[in-house]
């Protein structure tokens, strides 16, 4: 793959170059002299007169980030000035004040803010920046990973954990092009998204914020995330930039924990975690940001492997850099490669980083280390011109400002709620339904409780409060859903899933009596303005995959009853529900479905949506069976554990629906093919039910037998499809060599001949999959 993007990168970048005269790639024949403030002027052009009008201090202060004022004053409200002290991951900026934040961006000594949370803000700062000598613009990003949610009165869609539930990627793209517009009416124009980590360990806090555990997966939901965040260019006002984190493999961190070193091979870099970042590359993303961990003992800030050599000379990556969160800091403070700040600035600087996210320790080293020759004005420009390059193409010199009266036109609108309500609907995942649901007619009186009932919750990680009336709970979607003859009768024991006692225990059994049927609403809480209740997100790991508190007793108290009851879990990562997957007869996974979450899972529960999400990511048994994923290698299991079952309790892909899906065996175009051909598997589908429903229908490959050991199986292709009652469907993928191909001894991408396994059905699991051969010759 990566040979193959290197032929086609070059080509790409002529037809756009010649497709439009704002090109970036090169300055104009000649290098005719134009004024920076000349919109019609090639974007190299200008990028160059503006570059040589700069001091190194102005340029060094282009890399330069700072967060937003109203963010600094959040963080001060929400800690004592020594919580704020106690962790690097809270915002403050000791000794400065916000005029002192003004004087620095009237100086040219700040090129970029994150996480500026109104629009008036924006438009105040960007005010300042055209105070400066060169009236350069200013780039606001900000962490709108499902949703601008930081900001109040977005649309709030479902996190990329449930968005990778749909495996729909045309709606992962609409949604990020709502999310895009939603982010340049306010005044930001730079997502920190997507996350293309493939989550390995649900121990750690952020797998809700990734697509899940598959490469393949979540490359294509990578792609559509850029896709809709740039759109084909980022020249459109309604575009922004798209920023692939977190580069790279934070995501199985050795104990669980955050940040924690990754100790991985060159193989699964290259197999696992390498192929979604190729993917997001080739589909144009303009900005990287480094990861926070260590790959064996090169932290990814200061490696010029991977932000260099990977990055740029090998995947082709031609966008900015951006650190993560005080991790050029970290480079001294916890991996200590270095014994100063200004080492660290050295280190990263030169191993290909572009801008120092957040704070004050970066300019005056960097241009210390100019001055001193350690680093040549020439790699200050190499950033420098990209970071302009962003800002011209993005228009922000045109107009830096934001129409704070149109704002209500452009977020939140009707058409962005019911996009995030199609999301939500799609990405609810069934796990288990002994024929409980949809709620049948002879039900009158439903008891709904637990902690997540009726909280704001289903938002998840990277959101800010938003107000009340915006956000649809579990108990307000029954309430709206349910027919008129069904009593709902809600137990409000709360909303925190840590603070549940005895008292609400015994309080939720005495009210079930009266009720046919009991939903059960537990899971945990990601939002990020309650951080003394947290139980997920970010820097929230955990040790066990347990219900937390007392919400274990809560469910099993409530089956005692003798009543029927169906849990449903709002939660950020896989949980190891063995007891619940045994005993309770349905239950419903959730995930975060954002703000219209609550109708969303009504829907689903009384039948009026015909689930149809599916698992992308294992759900493992226990703590104990991590690390537990589908395309493991086949020595995995042999042996058994002891006492307890060895499988997952859900695969990955799984999911139920109201209706049954009969597959037919796959067909091959050709059954013997050479290695540089392509081949089209064709699956008959037939929805054999009496209900409208829709399937996501999968792919999976395996090489039975190669030179190094390769994974049981791994997904090559998915669609998601609906069926009329009665309705058959032949599905048809094409594979490329792209699906056969695995990196050999000599860590060389090939393909060996052989027979391979083609499996398609409807999860990863065995029992769910027919599989037909293929030789390649
Ligand atoms: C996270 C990033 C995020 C950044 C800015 C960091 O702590 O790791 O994913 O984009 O903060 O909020």
């Amino acid at each position: 793959m990566l040979k193959r993007f290197k032929v086609v990168l070059p080509f790409v970048l002529m037809v756009l170059c010649a497709m439009n005269s704002l090109n970036s790639c090169q300055p104009a024949e000649g290098h005719q002299k134009v004024s920076y403030l000349d919109a019609q002027a090639p974007v190299a052009n200008r990028v160059e007169d503006l570059l040589s009008k700069m001091t190194l201090e102005e340029k060094v202060g282009q890399m330069s980030q700072y967060v937003g004022l109203f963010h600094l004053q959040k963080s001060a409200d929400l800690n004592t000035p020594i919580d704020l002290m106690a962790d690097d991951a809270n915002a403050f900026y000791p000794g400065l004040s916000g005029k002192d934040l003004y004087d620095l961006i009237k100086t040219g000594r700040i090129g970029s803010f994150l996480h500026v949370l109104t629009a008036k803000e924006a438009n105040e700062l960007q005010k300042a920046a055209q105070q400066t000598r060169l009236k350069i613009p200013l780039l606001i990003g900000i962490d709108a990973i499902h949703g601008n949610a930081l900001y109040e009165g977005a649309t709030v869609y479902p996190t990329p954990l449930s968005l990778a539930s749909t495996w729909d990627t045309l709606l992962v793209k609409t949604i990020a092009q709502q999310t895009a517009r939603e982010m340049r009416a306010t005044g930001s124009h730079w997502a920190f998204s997507p996350n293309v980590d493939v989550a390995r360990d649900p121990r750690w806090g952020r797998v809700g914020e990734t697509f899940g555990e598959d490469p393949f997966l979540v490359g294509e939901m990578g792609v559509a995330m850029v896709g809709g965040l740039q759109g084909d260019r980022f020249e459109n006002p309604d575009n922004v930039l798209a920023c692939i984190k977190h580069f790279v493999a934070g995501s199985e961190p050795v104990n669980g924990l955050n940040a924690s070193p990754m100790d991985v091979s060159e193989r699964t870099l290259r197999e696992v975690y390498f192929p979604p970042y190729q993917k997001a590359i080739d589909a144009g993303a303009f900005t990287a940001m480094a990861a926070h961990n260590e790959i064996n003992g090169d932290p990814c800030h200061g490696s010029k492997y991977l932000l260099t050599d990977i990055l740029r000379n090998e995947m082709g990556f031609e966008g900015f850099v951006v650190s993560d969160w005080m991790d050029i800091e970290r480079l001294k403070t916890v991996h200590r490669v270095v014994d100063s700040q200004k080492e660290a600035c050295y280190l990263t600087v030169d191993a290909g980083m572009d801008m120092h996210m957040h704070g004050p320790d970066f300019l005056e080293p960097v241009m210390e280390l100019v001055q001193e020759g350690r680093l040549s004005e020439e790699r200050i420009n190499q950033s420098v011109r990209k970071l302009l390059e962003a800002k011209f193409r993005l228009g922000l010199f045109e107009n830096p400002f934001v129409q704070e009266d149109q704002i209500a036109t452009s977020i939140r609108t009707e058409a962005h709620r019911s996009t995030a309500l199609e999301a939500a609907r799609k990405s609810i995942v069934l796990l288990k339904n002994d024929n409980l649901l949809p709620v049948k007619g002879d039900v009158k009186n439903i008891l709904i409780t637990g902690p997540n009932a009726n909280n704001h919750t289903l938002m998840g990680d990277w959101s800010f409060e938003q107000p009340e009336e915006n956000i649809t709970t579990v108990v307000e979607g029954f309430e709206q859903v349910k027919p008129a003859k069904v009593k709902l009768n809600y137990h409000d024991m709360g909303m925190q899933v840590t603070e549940i006692t005895s008292q609400h225990i015994s309080e939720a059994v005495a009210k079930s009596k009266d009720n046919d049927l009991i939903v059960v609403v537990v899971g945990s809480n990601s939002l990020r303005y309650q951080s003394k209740f947290k139980t997920n997100g970010e820097n929230i790991a955990r040790d066990n995959l347990d219900l937390v508190g007392r919400q274990q007793e809560l469910v099993e108290a409530l089956h005692a009853t003798g009543k029927p009851v169906v849990v449903v879990l709002i939660n950020g990562r896989p949980l190891g529900v063995e007891w619940i997957a045994e005993n309770i007869p349905a239950v419903v996974e959730a995930w975060e479905p954002g703000s219209e979450g609550g109708q969303a899972i009504a829907e689903v529960i009384f039948g009026k949506v015909n689930p149809s999400g599916k698992l992308p990511i294992t759900i493992p048994r226990n703590v104990g069976q991590i690390p537990s994923y589908y395309n493991h290698k086949r020595a995995h299991y042999v042996k058994k554990y002891k006492w307890s079952k060895t499988g997952p309790l859900y695969a990955f892909g799984h999911g139920l629906s109201y209706s049954q899906f009969q597959y037919g065996e796959p067909v091959l175009s050709d059954s013997i093919i050479k290695s540089a051909d392509t081949v089209q598997v064709t699956v008959e589908v037939t929805n054999s039910s009496k209900l409208a429903g829709e399937e996501v229908v999968q792919l999976y490959v395996r090489d039975l037998y190669s030179s190094v050991t390769r994974p049981m199986k791994e997904l090559k292709g998915f669609a998601r499809i609906s069926l009329l009652p009665g309705e058959t469907k032949n599905v048809t993928f094409r594979l490329d060599a792209e699906a056969f191909s695995f990196y050999n001894l000599n860590m060389e991408q090939t393909i060996e001949s052989g027979e391979f396994w083609i499996s398609t059905g409807s999860s990863s699991a065995n029992e769910d999959l027919k599989t037909t051969k293929l030789t390649i010759q």
